[in-house]
């Protein structure tokens, strides 16, 4: 246990007093401390990649610059932590490493500080089931257009990055979308225009600044032309997660019994109803029908070309 990795740490720096009245109702930027943590310099990544489990990883290599919505799924292939990173710098990649929090104890302190931090600075509705994971990326990497379930906030560690935040209303963010990827368990492709981002909010990060928006509001991200290192962090609260039971509920309904719900209720009989169908899905084979496979790995790292990939025909493996 390395606590001094975290202390004297404070994760954040004082909150403006305003802030605490927009969050989770505005897009906000804070500032925090963790990119200056031990435990996110590039050497302890090089060494946490190093022991990472497979199972808790995903490698997705982007194609060249300019090609739309292209990913394949990859693998690090035995390569050192510190060489991983070397290629993403000088490839088209980015490495996610989920549940950092779960893997190695020192992270999930870090994580549980900057929580009690957060609690303290902007007191409301308890959180829980919090997570993350790091996310290290090419330079001119990007993340498309997409929502999320859980709340969110995404903390740059090192590089910059565009993050551009939508409202969480329609046409930009519209109740089927929410449904649709509460019963499949994956993100769906959400219609995107152009034209959205004239009412988007924009903020460039940089190491040091932490993003957290209203739920389920959409976002994109675009770094620049740079290596990122950001965390992602996730947490649940009661009213998310009875706000998650009726998307699944409204899904079911309408991908499984063709019947389009209007409430979203929260509370009340339709809720409770809906809570109940949503649990009695969880044994369901449809909605396991409904879900995707596990993609395959297509590609591992060569040990040959920095920032190179070779692709691995998925039917030999
Ligand atoms: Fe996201």
């Amino acid at each position: 246990m390395n606590a001094h990795n975290l202390s004297p740490l404070t994760v954040f720096e004082p909150w403006p007093a305003h802030v605490k009245d927009v969050w989770g109702r505005q897009p906000t930027v804070v500032r925090h401390n963790l990119h200056r943590s031990a435990l996110l310099s590039m050497e302890a990544l090089a060494e946490l990649i190093d022991a990472y489990p497979r199972s808790h990883y995903s490698l997705i290599n982007m194609g060249a610059r300019g090609e739309r919505r292209f990913w394949k799924e990859g693998d690090i292939a035995g390569m050192k932590g510190a060489d991983v990173i070397a290629w993403i710098a000088a490839g088209r990649m980015w490495l996610n490493l989920r549940r950092v929090d779960e893997v190695d104890g020192r992270y999930g302190d870090l994580l549980r500080a900057a929580y009690d931090e957060i609690a303290r600075n902007a007191p409301g509705e308890a959180m829980d089931n919090v997570s993350m994971g790091i996310l290290i990326s090419s330079p001119g990497a990007q993340v498309y257009y997409h929502c999320d379930l859980p709340g969110q906030a995404l903390w740059q560690v090192h590089g910059k990055k565009k993050i551009l935040i939508y409202p969480n209303t329609a046409p930009f963010l519209e109740p089927w979308m929410l449904e649709d990827i509460a019963v499949l368990g994956v993100e769906v492709d959400m219609p995107y225009h152009d034209w959205f981002d004239a009412y988007a909010q924009s903020f460039d990060l940089e190491g040091g600044d932490m993003a957290h928006w209203p739920l389920n509001a959409p976002h994109r991200v675009e770094n620049y032309d740079v290596l990122n290192v950001s965390i992602t962090s996730e947490h649940w609260s009661r009213s998310i997660a009875r706000k998650h039971h009726v998307n699944m509920g409204n899904g079911l309904l309408r991908r499984r019994y063709g019947w389009t719900a209007r409430s979203r209720s929260i509370s009340g009989p339709s809720y409770f109803a809906k809570a109940a169908l949503q649990k009695l899905s969880h044994k369901s084979t449809w909605l396991t029908s409904q879900r995707s496979a596990k993609r395959a790995v297509e590609f591992r790292l060569d040990p040959a070309i920095r920032g190179g990939v070779l692709p691995i025909d998925p039917a030999a493996s």
